[in-house]
């Protein structure tokens, strides 16, 4: 088994994906210069939001099967367990902000459709297309191909942003994802499902996932982590353990496995991953580093494999 991160007083962070990488080295700098967890978190995860090359978040994002781009979004608090989210808004810039602005409520704290993206203008968040030419053009291309076609494709080496930071004591998460391409309208995957896309209890650890949201909200999948964790289990062994066991149950009921990856931390700032695909990047940071790193799951053996990638390998892969 890996170990990824030993433990440290110094804020850590861990995310999902390579396109996460210029946000986490932003975030992790304001853990180290004391600020506090979620505006490490907004930071990294509002990076990614607005890259409009990374076309399964945020502007740029892919749309549904009408050619409307509509977002997820979702971020818990591991003290306070408070936990926002937005699902299926449209037009609305950054939806990781509205889901913070919401975990801090304790009652109407889960938004979706209209109703969320009226919230999030009256607190502040700015409207506007978040449908490039580059989508668009994509959508038209494809759209003759049949959404089956292009749903399969979905997670070719991209998906939801997880960010899960740590300062001190205090554990917190934040995802966003623009979900699967060409879903039907109104369409929520798991990412912003507590539970499933993202959990954190800063007494236990936190743990997120990306891939497909059908496949992974089946299993709570993020939650099964983190009561692992809780149960004194080793953050690698518990991301490890829980997506084999899940994937096993998938596979008993005759599922076919459509891509999950997970990451995970736990109270000390250890970091875990572990994945279903041949190649799932993922960075970490902590005091003085910010790195990419891949986790692989050797199809054969089912054996999981964490390994730090060259620069060769980073120009190559196909993997955002
Ligand atoms: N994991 C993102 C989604 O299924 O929408």
């Amino acid at each position: 088994m890996n170990r990824i991160l030993s433990s440290s007083p110094k804020g850590r962070m861990v995310s999902t994906w390579k396109m996460s990488l210029e946000g986490l080295k932003k975030g992790s700098r304001l853990l180290q210069e004391g600020k506090p967890v979620h505006e490490a978190i907004l930071c990294a995860v509002r990076e990614v939001e607005d890259n409009e090359n990374y076309v399964s978040v945020g502007y740029g994002g892919l749309p549904n099967r009408e050619g409307q781009v509509e977002l997820d979004a979702a971020y818990m608090d591991g003290d306070t367990l408070g936990c926002g989210a937005v699902m299926a808004v449209k037009d609305v810039k950054n939806p990781i902000e509205t889901a913070y602005k919401l975990s801090l409520k304790n009652r109407s704290c889960i938004l979706a459709g209209e109703g969320a993206e009226r919230y999030a203008e009256r607190n502040g968040a700015k409207r506007q297309n978040m449908l490039t030419e580059n989508s668009r053009n994509r959508y038209l291309r494809e759209k003759d191909q049949g959404a089956e076609k292009a749903t399969a494709r979905a997670y070719e080496g991209h998906d939801t942003v997880c960010v899960i930071g740590r300062q001190g004591t205090h554990l917190a998460c934040g995802v966003s994802t623009s979900g699967l391409y060409m879903k039907e309208p109104g369409r929520v995957g798991d990412s912003p499902l507590i539970g499933s896309g993202f959990y954190a209890d800063s007494q236990a650890g936190a743990a997120a996932a990306t891939g497909a949201g059908e496949d992974i909200m089946k299993g709570c999948l993020s939650f099964a982590i983190v009561e692992k964790m809780r149960e004194g289990m080793e953050v690698q062994k518990a991301c490890e353990l829980c997506l084999e066991q899940h994937v096993k149950r998938l596979e008993k009921r005759g599922y076919q496995d459509g891509g999950m990856s997970v990451i995970a931390m736990d109270p000390d700032g250890n970091a875990g991953a572990a994945t279903t695909l041949e190649e799932f990047p993922f960075v970490v940071a902590g005091e003085d580093s910010c790195q990419v790193l891949i986790a692989s799951r050797n199809r054969e053996t089912g054996k999981q494999v964490l390994f730090s990638p060259d620069e060769e390998w980073l120009k190559n892969s196909r993997a955002d």
